[in-house]
């Protein structure tokens, strides 16, 4: 009787798990009018289902990102690299710039985590590999990737946050360093222009060696340009509406 009542209760707990996950996924992207969630959900899981959660190349997502295409508004590119929680607090105030965090899969999917196990047809949300505890985990295959078609789709003039916080703003295994940038292409692309975020205790700016790394890796075509920005002067821009976006820094 005990084995019975525990397996219910397991079972009762995996099949809740896998549903809620499921849930989020389709309310996120429901508020996405005219998509097809039902489809997209269904790209998305055979990523990973049944899987190794440690053996989930980036080209898995492949589908995923055809069904739901990064569509970025020329322009108002925002990448950003250690700097999430000043980037998306403007963003979220302010309707100036969108990160891959505002588009479909971006917004579904941000701070979420999942994985598939061998054998198994469910979608798992705990016991899931860590960031770095393998390179080709479900959640960091799914970034890179994403990050990639973002970076794709990029044209005009183009915006990127670092933090000027960091001895090396420009880091190049990070996300924006390995993928976004060297993707930028000088044929769709007309300039990136760093915000250096900078507080009070400034380690880097504009003339930081990571940022010469940065400059080295951009297609040529690209022009380039810096400007150190203190986070409080972007914090009072993302809570003034009456300002408009050029005047922010
Ligand atoms: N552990 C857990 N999560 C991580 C880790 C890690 N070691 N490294 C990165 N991440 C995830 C987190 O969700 C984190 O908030 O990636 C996010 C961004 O990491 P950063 O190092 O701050 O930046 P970067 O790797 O450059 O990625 C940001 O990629 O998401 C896209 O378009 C977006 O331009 C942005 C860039």
């Amino acid at each position: 009787l005990v084995f019975v009542i525990v397996g219910v209760a397991l079972g009762v707990t995996l099949r809740h798990e896998n549903d809620t996950f499921q849930e989020t996924f389709i309310s996120r992207c429901e508020k996405f009018k005219g998509s097809d969630c039902q489809k997209i959900w269904r790209a998305f899981e055979q990523a990973y289902v049944g899987r190794d959660p440690c053996n989930v190349p980036m080209e898995e997502y492949n589908p995923l990102v055809a069904a739901a295409p990064p569509q970025p508004a020329c322009n108002r590119i925002m990448l950003w690299s250690k700097t999430k929680d000043v980037v998306h607090d403007f963003t979220e105030k302010r309707d100036c710039f969108g990160t891959l965090e505002d588009t479909l899969l971006g917004s579904v999917l941000d701070d979420l985590t999942w994985c598939g196990k061998e054998g198994s047809s469910e979608t798992f949300t705990t016991g899931c590999p860590g960031w770095t505890d393998c390179e080709k985990n479900p959640v960091r295959s799914f970034w890179y990737r994403a990050s990639a078609a973002f970076a794709d789709a990029a044209c005009g003039d183009v915006t990127a946050m670092l933090n000027g916080s960091i001895s090396t703003p420009f880091y190049p295994t990070s996300i924006f360093g390995s993928i976004e940038v060297k993707r930028l292409n000088s044929t769709r692309v007309k300039s990136l222009n760093v915000v250096l975020v900078t507080e009070q205790n400034e380690v880097a700016n504009c003339t930081n060696a990571s940022l010469k790394d940065l400059q080295k890796e951009l297609d040529k075509g690209i022009k380039y340009n810096c400007k150190e920005v203190e986070k409080s002067q972007i914090e009072e821009c993302a809570s003034d509406p009456q300002k408009p976006c050029g005047a922010c820094w």
